[in-house]
């Protein structure tokens, strides 16, 4: 691998699920490169162009224009690990390890250093190439904001803002016709898109993966909502919520993903047991993968164009190993390995949690009460 004291050639890309802002931080890598006259190199499809050796140079038009525009000009995928790699053999699919394949890439392209932008699943792959020798600088990305060691994650705001507005637009539906609206948002294992979008948007009840809720603290709220004539309702939940006493809602499976669940039909099972049980009429719509499409937020602009020359810093500097994170205001950074040690999830003494409470949102959950009377006796 190249032991060069200077960096003079940097490969790109974006790994995992896309979300905007993707081409903001490449924009914010590629042009103070240029500066300093780097070439850059963009891997396409994520950790599948390395493997299979799919790269092409990006010049300074390419990353002209590119800041407000959704997905990635390089292409994503979420089913290139390098180390958990699909290859059909026969009538099977094995899985089998191709990292060496991609080292070999790495070096044929003469590469000093990789910026790896993606989320959990990326961060971790990136630690293990690491481990290998490869240099790489990892840069946070995901609509889920799960990863606990940056502050933020550039992506989440823009899904928040589709789910604020799509609340927006249920509610006057919803009390034009004296419903109960469901909506079902994406977070699998953690609620933030839920809990951020659900109070920005006015939801009444918020289910989250992090608390499996009652049924009957929800056929309660809407009840007690409807006798106080409020007579909508919205409930917002996260893809991965489930029942105290049921199971996530899986759709399908596919083992050539880097995490082969995929979730949804929550909504549609929530909204039909309200419905069933409190005679109040029903609604669900499945917010999908309009949280992930369109032009970044204001704030995801500026995020990902701060963490994209962030990380080209880093790798000029050959601070190998690290992802750039948010404290704060600040922008910093932290070690591969550490990043990727906690998921962050929605937990009880959580700020934003207890706000939602204080305004009257409801999370299914009865012991939530609990927390909220000892977070005020603080003050
Ligand atoms: O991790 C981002 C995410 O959008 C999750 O919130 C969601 O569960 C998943 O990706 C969906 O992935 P796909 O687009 O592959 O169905």
């Amino acid at each position: 691998m190249s032991k060069a004291k200077v960096v003079k050639r940097i490969g790109i890309l974006t790994g995992g699920g896309d979300c905007p802002g993707l081409n903001a931080v490449i924009r914010g890598v590629a042009k103070p490169a240029h500066d300093h006259g780097l070439t850059v190199l963009g891997i396409q499809d994520g950790f599948e162009g390395l493997v299979e050796g799919k790269a092409i140079e990006l010049y300074n038009k390419d990353v002209s224009g590119i800041l407000t525009q959704g997905g990635s000009i390089l292409g994503s995928s979420n089913k290139g690990d390098p180390f958990h790699w699909p290859e059909e053999i026969g009538d099977e699919i094995q899985i089998l390890d191709r990292s060496k394949k991609a080292i070999r890439n790495y070096e044929a392209w003469n590469l000093d250093a990789i910026i790896a932008i993606g989320g959990d699943g990326t961060m971790h792959i990136s630690n293990k190439l690491s481990q290998m020798g490869m240099n790489i600088v990892g840069v946070p990305k995901t609509i889920d904001n799960d990863l606990e060691a940056t502050d933020q994650t550039f992506g989440h705001d823009s899904a928040v803002f589709v789910v604020s507005a799509a609340l927006d637009r249920l509610r006057t539906t919803a009390s034009t016709h004296h419903r109960v609206m469901v909506i079902e948002v994406m977070g699998r294992y953690a609620g933030w898109i839920a809990l951020n979008g659900g109070l920005a948007g006015g939801a009444d009840v918020i289910l989250l993966p992090e608390f499996p809720f009652d049924w009957e603290i929800i056929y309660d709220k809407v009840e007690q909502r409807n006798l106080q004539g409020k007579r909508f309702s919205l409930v917002c939940v996260a893809e991965g919520a489930k029942a105290k006493d049921g199971e996530m809602i899986v759709k399908a499976k596919d083992i050539k993903r880097t995490d082969p669940i995929q979730l949804g039909g929550i909504a549609e099972h929530v909204s039909k047991m309200i419905e069933d049980n409190t005679g109040l009429e029903t609604r669900y719509t499945v917010l999908g993968h309009l949280q992930r499409g369109g032009s970044p937020t204001p704030y995801d602009r500026m995020l990902s164009t701060r963490f994209g020359t962030f990380a080209i810093n880093l790798a000029m500097n050959r601070m190998f190993g690290r992802m750039v994170a948010l404290k704060g205001s600040e922008i910093t950074s932290v070690t591969i390995e550490e990043a990727i040690k906690n998921q962050k999830l929605v937990t009880s003494d959580n700020s934003i949690l207890h706000t939602a409470l204080q305004v009257g949102v409801n999370f299914g959950v009865k012991e939530l009460d609990h927390s909220v009377i000892r977070w005020l006796g603080k003050y």
